[in-house]
């Protein structure tokens, strides 16, 4: 298929088809980097500029090391040690940037939209690093990537999304493109972090607030983090209730299939959502996931940047 998307803001908004296009251009990069020589030349020539004002660790470096990867030049912009500390605006910021030949700017920002704003008057590609709870579409795309790589297919399986739904960006994009591929998604967690409302994304999604129930016949569960950054009031009375309630423990594990796939996109609070002998079990594919986003964002930046003329393939 002809790639014609300008910037990567949201997986809402792609087709299926577009999703796999991403996902099958991610599979070459893989190869590449399987390579003695993992560099190719797509992005020579071109700024990328890392323009993050929340932390993060897994996407800065990945989004990173996938521009170096393609021969770009890379900016790592610190928010912290920035003009924005003096008042300066993200617009004003992101035009400054743009005045000194900024031909991508990946976005990590607490305001949802963040991402959409600078695209609606930035000549430079935008990619959504994280913005807000709304959505991680590169995080998204690095999960399907993984559960597709270990199972063969996404139609038809049941993945089970467990934690904190109601503030997660990465549950959000995961929902919208797993539905769009035919997976059958499972929403669990406490009810204040898991509305019924989610079951209006697609016929596909389903809430529950049974965990026995939501772990039974999962082929992947994918744990997420309280995200008490973005929570604007308690939403359970404490963090060992939550543990005891809808943490991923050795009990529970017992009775999941046992080639259910245990995923986190990181950062993990080992004690709360999962163990740590999970997360570090033969069934843990977390790892795996960091290392497919590397892929995935060279992928996204190969193809924003308008490259399908470019043979990646060895
Ligand atoms: N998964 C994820 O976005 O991790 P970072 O916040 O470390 O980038």
């Amino acid at each position: 298929m002809i790639w014609n998307r300008k910037h990567l803001l949201d997986l809402q908004s792609l087709s299926a088809e577009e999703i796999i296009h991403l996902l099958d251009t991610a599979r070459e990069f893989k190869a590449v980097g399987q390579r003695s020589i993992k560099k190719v030349p797509a992005l020579r020539g071109k700024t990328v500029v890392n323009l993050f004002v929340e932390p993060s660790t897994r996407t800065r470096i990945s989004f990173e090391l996938a521009a170096l990867r393609l021969s770009a030049d890379v900016i790592n912009f610190s928010a912290e040690a920035s003009s924005l500390r003096k008042g300066e605006t993200l617009k004003d910021t992101a035009r400054n940037l743009e005045a000194l030949n900024a031909d991508i700017i990946i976005l990590r920002h607490g305001a949802s939209g963040a991402p959409h704003f600078l695209a609606r008057f930035l000549g430079a590609h935008v990619l959504n690093a994280g913005d807000g709870a709304h959505e991680h579409p590169t995080q998204g795309l690095l999960d399907i990537f993984t559960i597709r790589e270990k199972k063969g297919r996404i139609a038809g399986l049941n993945v089970t999304i467990l934690g904190d739904i109601l503030y997660s960006r990465v549950a959000r994009s995961n929902i919208w493109a797993l539905t769009k591929l035919g997976a059958n998604v499972t929403l669990c967690g406490p009810p204040t972090l898991v509305p019924k409302l989610f079951e209006s994304f697609a016929p596909n999604v389903r809430v529950t607030w049974n965990i026995d129930e939501a772990l039974r016949d999962a082929d992947v569960i994918n744990l997420l983090r309280i995200q008490h950054e973005r929570q604007k009031a308690s939403m359970f009375p404490s963090t060992g209730e939550y543990a005891a309630l809808f943490g991923l423990n050795t009990a529970r594990m017992a009775k999941v299939k046992p080639d259910a796939l245990i995923m986190h996109p990181g950062p993990i609070n080992r004690g709360v959502e999962i163990a740590s002998s999970i997360a570090d079990g033969p069934q843990s594919v977390i790892l795996e996931q960091v290392t497919n986003g590397l892929a995935v964002r060279m992928a996204a930046l190969y193809l924003v940047n308008g490259g399908a003329s470019l043979q990646v393939a060895g």
